[in-house]
């Protein structure tokens, strides 16, 4: 709905295509050769480029996306110019860091608050500098979630010790080797004395919870 009637879609920092409409006549625009080579069949044509230079005309897009990607950019600011440049409506999907950074798995591995990719990510208040901002929503993450993004799995801890879902969270990703063990041990060893569950056990029995994610709609 937050994409409006629009027919041509550009998705912005695209990684591997999730989220993107399959109803809508989309271009992914992507930097990573390697996430493009993992986009699934079926996914629209990708180019390989940065949010800061779209190579494409003024007006070329109805609509132009982004999901959990402007911590990423170089140059926010004119990424998202760009992005109203291509397109009369912008919808973007990001999380708050005023909120997000508050989850409890930053206690475990803390350094990651010091990554490049973290450090002043936008507010949507941030946004409405750039973008004539006219609707943000919060979108509450359910306890099922079957994404892997960095807090989907807020009430099921367990999930955080898996090397494959770390592998599939760039906060934890990016983190080296051996202080993504030793924040594992210590969630581990929580886990087992009962520790975590006496803080936050009561997430367990949630179905959903907003963790900071929300849906910015920009109009030109
Ligand atoms: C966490 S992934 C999100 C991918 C996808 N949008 C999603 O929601 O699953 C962030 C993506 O931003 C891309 N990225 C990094 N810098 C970028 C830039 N300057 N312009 C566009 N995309 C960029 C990365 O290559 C990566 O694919």
């Amino acid at each position: 709905m937050a994409l409006g009637g629009g027919e041509r879609v550009i998705n912005v920092g695209a990684g591997t295509g999730n989220y993107e409409p399959r109803d809508r006549r989309v271009v992914a625009v992507e930097p990573s050769s390697k996430m493009i080579s993992k986009r699934p069949p079926g996914t629209g044509p990708a180019v390989r480029a940065v949010a800061e230079a779209l190579p494409f005309r003024a007006g070329s897009f109805d609509v132009a996306m982004a999901t959990l990607t402007l911590h990423h950019w170089q140059d926010r600011r004119q990424g998202l110019t760009e992005m109203r440049r291509v397109a009369p409506r912008q919808v973007i999907f990001l999380f708050d860091p005023t909120e997000t950074y508050r989850f409890w798995a930053i206690e475990y591995w803390p350094t990651a608050l010091s990554l490049p990719s973290e450090q002043d990510p936008p507010t949507p208040k941030d946004l409405a500098q750039i973008l004539n901002v006219i609707d943000v929503q919060p979108v509450a993450i359910p306890i099922d979630c079957h994404d892997g993004f960095g807090t989907a799995f807020w009430g099921r801890p367990e999930a955080y010790l898996d090397p494959h879902v770390q592998q599939g969270m760039s906060w934890l990703a990016q983190l080296p080797s051996s202080e993504l063990s030793e924040g594992a041990a210590r969630l581990e060893a929580d886990l087992r004395s009962g520790d975590w569950d006496r803080r936050y056990g009561h997430l367990r029995d949630l179905p959903e919870l907003d963790v900071g994610y929300r849906l910015v709609v920009a109009d030109s």
